[in-house]
């Protein structure tokens, strides 16, 4: 399944579980991922993305045969703009005194500025989860300062399906929607033959991705101890496929398994990294602008 979704262009809402599709688009600066959860008649979209990019976002729900107005509930997995900035833009268009708007308890300050009138619902007001009308149930986790400090991943029962937010993301844009290429890359070797050439985004190896996944952790995750409480949290949630906000879709456990392992060994994150390895830089200060 994988090899033929990642052969679809990214103007196409890619399905990547029943009923959940990915709506983003290719970007190479920072390739965000929004993504919807199709019920009967009640949807649920997750971390509905940039301002920039809500008319290509909403085409693909159109696409999709979806109403705006059918859209219950907007999840937030965090407050940055890459994934908030089009509230107000979803909330106008939504136009439903029934939307919801929900994310942890410490977000929904932040996110208050993002869209000043409309409802916002704690996941702790809601017991940490929605049964939508159809089989769905959607289930909050708190993974606290990785990288926010109210950071929730989400988790949708039926297929398994973990939405981590900036958790197993990447700053490099992929052109693929799955990473496929891993496991096949670990079992021929440890460095493949693509490995060290300087390959295109298009035809990064799978442990080159891991690697930039690695390096996104290192800078984005406040601290080591964050991370490792994250990825305690994460272990225990029965999913069988991670779908970031940022970067390529990790298609199976297996994978994602072998992704917390290496990320585990990867020695310190965040400040720890800075402090421990001196990598605090003052030489920049007092730059002059003419
Ligand atoms: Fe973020
Ligand atoms: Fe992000």
């Amino acid at each position: 399944m994988a090899n033929i979704l990642n052969s679809q262009p990214h103007s196409d809402p890619v399905e990547i579980a029943p009923d959940i599709w990915w709506v983003g688009e290719f970007d190479t600066k920072l390739q965000c991922n929004p993504y919807l959860i199709i019920g009967s008649h009640f949807h649920v979209l997750i971390d509905s993305g940039s301002r920039p990019q809500f008319p290509r976002i909403l085409m693909k729900i159109l696409k999709l045969g979806i109403a705006p107005q059918t859209i219950g509930a907007l999840v937030y997995q965090h407050y940055d703009p890459d994934l908030c900035g089009n509230i107000v833009d979803f909330v106008d268009i939504i136009n439903s005194q029934n939307l919801k708007i929900i994310s942890d308890q410490i977000n929904l300050p932040f996110i208050s500025h993002y869209a000043p009138h409309a409802d916002l619902l704690s996941t702790q007001s809601i017991n940490h989860s929605i049964v939508m009308d159809c089989d769905k149930k959607i289930q909050f986790y708190n993974t606290p300062h990785s990288h926010s400090a109210g950071a929730i991943v989400t988790l949708e029962e039926s297929t398994k399906t973990l939405f981590s937010s900036d958790l197993f993301g990447s700053h490099k844009s992929s052109a693929k929607t799955f990473l496929t290429a891993y496991s096949d890359c670990r079992k021929v070797s440890n460095s493949c033959p693509q490995h060290s050439s300087n390959s295109s985004t298009e035809t990064l190896c799978g442990q080159r991705e891991i690697d930039d996944l690695i390096e996104f952790h290192r800078v984005q995750i406040p601290c080591t101890k964050a991370l490792m409480f994250a990825l305690d949290v994460v272990e225990k949630i029965p999913f069988e496929r991670i779908a970031p906000q940022h970067g390529s879709i990790i298609p199976t456990r297996q994978i994602a398994d072998s992704i917390i392992q290496d990320l585990r060994n990867s020695g310190d994150f965040g400040i720890d990294r800075i402090l421990n390895h001196h990598l605090h830089d003052d030489s920049t200060r007092g730059m002059r602008f003419s």
